[in-house]
């Protein structure tokens, strides 16, 4: 029988890292039940040293999920470690992990310590991690550039002081595939007690090799692959969840492991992921992306007609693209969007349906069919963002092509109406300006992008910003029927992240 593979999820914590994208509690939660619905077995909540706003996320999170192992990030000191057991506590498994760079390069210019001192301190964090509890996972930071006997000897010491697993890291995303199972073989031949823990390998995807490193380390014996939706992380993120579920289970025949994974749930995940951290898949993104399973050429899409395996590999339902979108009309009664919401996964109380249905019904008046997407717009915009500063109340512009574009906006700040009117050169020009008068914000806007949710001229365009004030940087994202009012709502989102930030600001930084 095959090996199952543990599928060590992580992209709240070093996917949370990518630029801009920090989550709310609220955002986290959600995200992390969704997660546990995928089934993935380990969810890396957050690193709850890093501030007060992580170390809240992590403790929800580990007290609520019960059908799941919650992890939570640690340096290898013992008020890191103190911080990461307060927050998982409650978890029905909690895991703390903690890590050290093994690294020549890290060690010198980094941690400033000998070979023999970063042996000490990992073997002491491991030993106190696990006064705590027996599941400890040890990673050697930069393990992919570090000396392969010291890598051996510091796993070694690792699992003899108490270590379950251990984690090889391709920290900068430098190794290529058959260099990395090279390492994983070495190291599961070179460390006598290797097989009293999982080996488990996290890679980066500087050079676009993060997904295959990981699969060339897992057929060479890695058992645990940790991963995040979408493949957002650090830089050019980590490996992508979906990537590697999806090889598992598209080429079994080429793979020792196997996975439990409910595949059908992948592309919700990844849409979730995408409307919470305000970061667009890319089309073209393996798996998930919008033309994944889009045949463009005529030739492509006759053999699909016949025979869809001609050219699709993998079923696109079983990602959970459902080939009938279509959901619900104007007519639909709340009952029907409850019902739908559930499959959705949104179970949704009372108060919060009442306040989607409304949404629904509106926006069901402007546009002929509502679709999934356009629901999760509703949810994430209704119910996600209940602990927003400013949220909009009214947006008219005036614009044209020998008038000096006008806003007149209400914004609610904090509970209270606020209005006023800008100008400026177009119309969401004048509505930036106008909202940053009221909100007396003053962010830089570093980027702006505009995509349609769905097909058809009535479909809801959805805008991103990019927005960055006195060096925090945050993403927005805002949709609607009507573009403008799109860009203000990602303008606002933008601000209200860039007001989350300010006020749980980042304690410590150092040594991730
Ligand atoms: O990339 C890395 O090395 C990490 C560790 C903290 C596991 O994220
Ligand atoms: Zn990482």
């Amino acid at each position: 029988m095959k090996d199952e593979l543990i599928i060590f999820d992580t992209t709240l914590r070093d996917g949370e890292q990518s630029p801009g994208a920090s989550m709310n509690t609220a955002e986290k939660m959600r995200l992390a039940i969704q997660l546990e619905k995928l089934g993935v077995d380990v969810i890396e909540a957050g690193f709850p040293a890093a501030s007060e706003g992580d170390f809240e996320a992590v403790s929800d999170i580990a007290g609520k999920l019960r059908n799941v192992e919650v992890a939570a990030l640690a340096r290898t000191s013992k008020e890191d470690i103190d911080r990461a057991w307060g927050a998982i506590r409650k978890a029905v498994k909690p895991r703390i992990h903690t890590f050290l760079a093994t690294s020549d390069i890290h060690m010198k210019y980094k941690l400033n310590m000998s070979r023999e001192q970063v042996i000490k301190t990992a073997v002491e964090a491991v030993k106190y991690a696990k006064s705590f509890t027996d599941n400890i996972e040890f990673s050697s930071e930069d393990g992919s550039r570090s000396d392969r006997d010291f890598l051996c000897k510091v796993f070694e010491a690792t699992i003899e002081a108490g270590a379950t697993t251990v984690n090889l890291p391709d920290t900068v995303g430098y190794a290529i595939p058959q260099e990395f199972s090279d390492l994983v073989k070495y190291v599961r031949s070179h460390t006598p007690n290797i097989n009293k823990a999982v080996l488990s390998i996290h890679c980066h995807n500087d050079l676009g090799l993060a997904t295959a490193n990981t699969i060339a380390a897992i057929a060479a014996g890695a058992r645990q692959a940790e991963v995040t939706v979408n493949g957002i992380g650090e830089r050019a993120g980590n490996t992508s969840l979906e990537e590697v579920v999806m090889t598992l289970h598209t080429r079994p025949n080429y793979m020792p492991v196997t996975s439990h994974l409910n595949t059908e749930h992948i592309y919700p995940t990844s849409r979730l992921v995408s409307m919470i951290t305000g970061i667009i898949v890319q089309p073209n993104k393996a798996i998930v992306g919008a033309n994944a399973f889009a045949h463009e050429a005529g030739i492509h899409q006759d053999g699909v007609l016949k025979n869809p395996m001609t050219y699709e590999i993998m079923k696109p339902e079983t990602i959970g693209l459902s080939a009938n979108k279509l959901v619900l009309g104007k007519h639909s009664g709340r009952h029907a969007l409850r019902t739908h919401l559930k499959e959705l996964g949104y179970d949704l109380n009372d108060k919060e349906i009442k306040l989607v249905f409304t949404k629904f019904k509106e926006l069901a008046d402007k546009k002929k069919y509502v679709l999934d997407e356009d629901l999760e717009v509703i949810v994430t915009e209704g119910i996600l963002r209940t602990s927003d500063i400013f949220s909009l109340e009214y947006l008219h512009v005036s614009c044209g092509s020998s008038v000096h574009a006008m806003a007149g906006v209400t914004l609610n700040i904090n509970g209270r109406s606020v209005s006023g009117t800008g100008y400026g050169n177009g119309p969401i020009d004048a509505a930036y300006n106008t909202i940053s008068q009221l909100t007396g914000t003053n962010s830089d806007l570093l980027r702006f992008s505009v995509s349609a949710i769905t097909g058809g001229t009535d479909a809801q365009g959805e805008v991103t910003v990019r927005l960055s004030e006195n060096g925090l940087i945050a993403l927005g994202r805002g949709a609607d029927a009507d573009i403008i009012i799109a860009s203000a709502k990602a303008y606002i989102n933008g601000l209200n992240r860039l007001e989350y930030l300010k006020s749980h600001p980042v304690t410590s930084e150092e040594g991730l």
